[in-house]
């Protein structure tokens, strides 16, 4: 921190945020409120002074609430800058009947109420998110009596105990009696690797990842103790012990060896001995399948790692993907471990996902050097597939903006769309959408994919399987499939496209006016997209493709669309026989009837899409991301829908009159 504080090359902006984030890969503008903190950091030389005068306590956020802080504080003592700062609402402020006592004691003068915030403005040509994580929150858990029992605590807690900066400055002793606690158990897995049932819908009981560091901490914790008390009597419960990595199974093996008991075994329940405050732990030993009874002075709970509380926030500003954990997602797990699926964007440490000091430093260091690459290039390489836009064709009514994962449209009412191609990734959802032809993708134009149809459909179309496959999972899961080895049958079509996205609905229809017994739309898991989310679209536009036929007596079923990773051979072998066995009950008759009932028929779009046009006095609000947007005022009002900002896909969407009625 002080090498990061004294660099001549890195500006610090501590206690700021940032606003917004515009621009592309290169030329991003950041926008970030310094906010005031009433305290000159230049003067300020953290004598201290005024902390004793102000009539404020609140609890320390740093040490976790076990000791105190004023209004006016260091947040944590290695703090860069050293200085102090106010915490405004805490303040009683500069009324000289109030308070003011601050501003007396201070000598050098540096405390100003009058101190402003400031916005500035930066240009900046890469952007790493290090955002960290927070710890899971064990109070639904309460089989464990963290909120009903003072000697339960959490890891987070215990490090603060043991600290010598924290603030029993490292002597260990129990929070109930400030005695020292010789006898300590420690619960792992608390929030993690929980699975999420009819018991646990919605995660409040714990997430089912592993949380990567609990059980090195816990074997840390554990040496630490017999370092300092070396009489300590230590108890650890767990499911598994993971200690995988270099000289982990050292530590583990050593702190075994050091007199450390491992009970293979989480507690059922924990009861208080309300005179001592000592513990009674009840846990089947599952090794043994014997239930045990323990008894302890203090109990530590191993709190797992959770996503950030802001990060949907940054994932917003940044335009990111997150994973189904919450962490925010990187652009390939091999090739790509730091990329942001946003070129120039990089992600280091716990954002990610969790991991150790280690790993932290390693993804940071590579992070770093990701984006120093891409700084010290004279130029940089657009992709050779992006979108262009023809002005004279474009009707200027905006669908593609909002379907753009990386926003690379700029569109503004009035005026035709235009392409950034330095943020554009080319997945072609855009040309997907857009209902008058007027954007082509580079090297994969509409024309060449009707070719392609018309090319597969012209010799005994009855027999064929028409396949659209994204380039990264699906095309790569039918290349897994052939060098496996699998069989499967031969009659499938393969049209590969750089993303489901670009699957637009008339590719499909176009296939079935040709004759196609069976279509398949095919593209990554649905969270797995290569292009952040742009597979939602595929499944917004399939639906309407479904709707259509059905609609016009056309079995739905005969357009089909499934998810396949690239590792998934097998998989893409069992669709491909499913997909052969759909089209084997499709007869000639069907076909020629398929074709009289399209001939002439409007391609269905989905219901789904929202379009902007004049203001109505009407607007739609996620109300998740809390986004709003004018729209067309004949759409369903409790429909669920994507919302444009957040790309949430089953966020509600609500019409608000400008009355204040919704
Ligand atoms: Fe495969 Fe988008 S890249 S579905």
């Amino acid at each position: 921190m002080m090498d990061v504080g004294r660099h001549p090359n890195i500006e610090l902006m501590a206690y700021s945020e940032v606003e917004d984030v515009s621009g592309y890969v290169g030329n991003f503008r950041v926008r970030v409120r310094r906010k005031a903190r009433y305290v000159d950091e230049q003067e300020c030389t953290a004598c201290g002074d005024c902390v004793p005068v102000c009539p404020i306590v609140k609890p320390d956020e740093f040490q976790a609430g076990l000791s105190t802080r004023r209004a006016i504080y260091i947040p944590f003592p290695q703090a860069v800058p050293s200085a102090y700062i106010i915490n405004i609402d805490e303040c009683l402020g500069d009324n000289p009947i109030a308070c003011g006592k601050c501003q007396e004691a201070c000598d050098k003068k540096c405390i100003d109420f009058d101190m402003q915030g400031e916005t500035v403005e930066l240009s900046v040509g890469a952007i790493i998110v290090a955002t960290g994580m927070d710890v899971y929150d064990p109070t639904p858990l309460d089989e464990y009596g963290y909120t009903s029992y003072e000697n339960v605590i959490t890891s987070l807690e215990f490090e603060r105990l043991i600290s010598a900066g924290g603030p029993t400055e490292g002597h260990f002793v129990r929070p109930s009696d400030r005695k020292r606690a010789r006898r300590i158990g420690f619960v792992q897995c608390v929030g993690s690797r929980t699975a999420h049932t009819a018991a646990n819908p919605d995660g409040q009981r714990g997430n089912p990842y592993c949380s990567n560091i609990c059980c090195m901490n816990t074997i840390k914790d554990s040496l630490l103790l017999k370092d300092h008390y070396p009489d300590t009597e230590i108890t650890v419960f767990y499911m598994d012990i993971r200690a995988f990595g270099k000289g982990f199974e050292d530590l583990y093996m050593r702190s075994r060896e050091m007199g450390v008991r491992y009970i293979r075994g989480l507690p059922g329940e924990v009861e208080e001995e309300p005179e001592t405050g000592d513990l009674r732990v009840y846990v089947e030993n599952t090794t043994t399948g014997v239930l045990e009874i323990h008894d302890f002075d203090l109990l530590v709970l191993s709190v797992g790692a959770v996503p950030r509380r802001e990060t949907e926030l940054v994932r917003q500003l940044l335009n990111l993907s997150r994973t189904g954990d919450g962490f925010l997602m990187e652009a390939h797990p091999k090739l790509k471990p730091v990329d942001a699926p946003t070129r120039g964007v990089y992600i280091a440490g716990c954002a990610e996902s969790p991991k150790d000091i280690k790993d932290s430093v390693t993804q940071a260091s590579a992070a770093a050097a990701r984006a120093e690459i891409l700084l010290s290039a004279p130029s940089i390489r657009v992709e050779a597939i992006t979108a262009v836009v023809d002005p004279d064709l474009c009707k200027k009514c905006g669908r593609c903006a909002p379907v753009c994962p990386f926003s690379a449209i700029i569109w503004e009412k009035g005026r035709a769309a235009q392409v950034v191609a330095a943020a554009c990734a080319g997945c072609g959802t855009c040309a997907a959408e857009c209902p008058f032809d007027a954007i082509t993708m580079r090297h994969f134009t509409d024309q060449q994919i009707y070719a392609m149809v018309d090319a597969i459909l012209e010799e005994d179309p009855l027999e064929k399987l028409v396949i659209f496959a994204c380039n990264w999972c699906s095309y790569a899961g039918a290349d897994t499939a052939g060098t496996s080895r699998f069989q499967y049958p031969p009659n499938g079509r393969i049209i590969r496209t750089m993303c489901s996205g670009r699957v637009r609905p008339d590719f499909v229809w176009h296939a079935f006016q040709k004759g196609a017994p069976v279509v398949l739309v095919s593209g990554c898991h649905y969270a797995d997209c290569h292009y952040i989310n742009a597979n939602r679209n595929t499944v917004r536009r399939v639906d309407g493709l479904w709707e259509g036929l059905e609609k016009y007596g056309v079995r739905p079923e005969r357009l089909q669309l499934e998810w396949c990773s690239a590792a998934e051979g097998q998989r893409w072998a069992r669709i491909m026989q499913e997909i052969e066995k759909l089209r084997a009950t499709v007869t000639a008759e069907e076909v020629e009837q398929t074709r009289e009932l399209l001939k002439g028929k409007k391609v269905p779009t989905s219901s789904k899409v929202w379009r902007i046009k004049e203001p109505t006095g009407a607007v739609m609000r996620c109300l998740r991301c809390g986004n709003e947007w004018e729209v067309v005022f004949d759409l369903a009002a409790d429909e669920e829908r994507m919302c444009g900002a957040c790309r949430s896909n089953s966020v509600r969407v609500i019409l608000k009159l400008e009355s204040g009625n919704s």
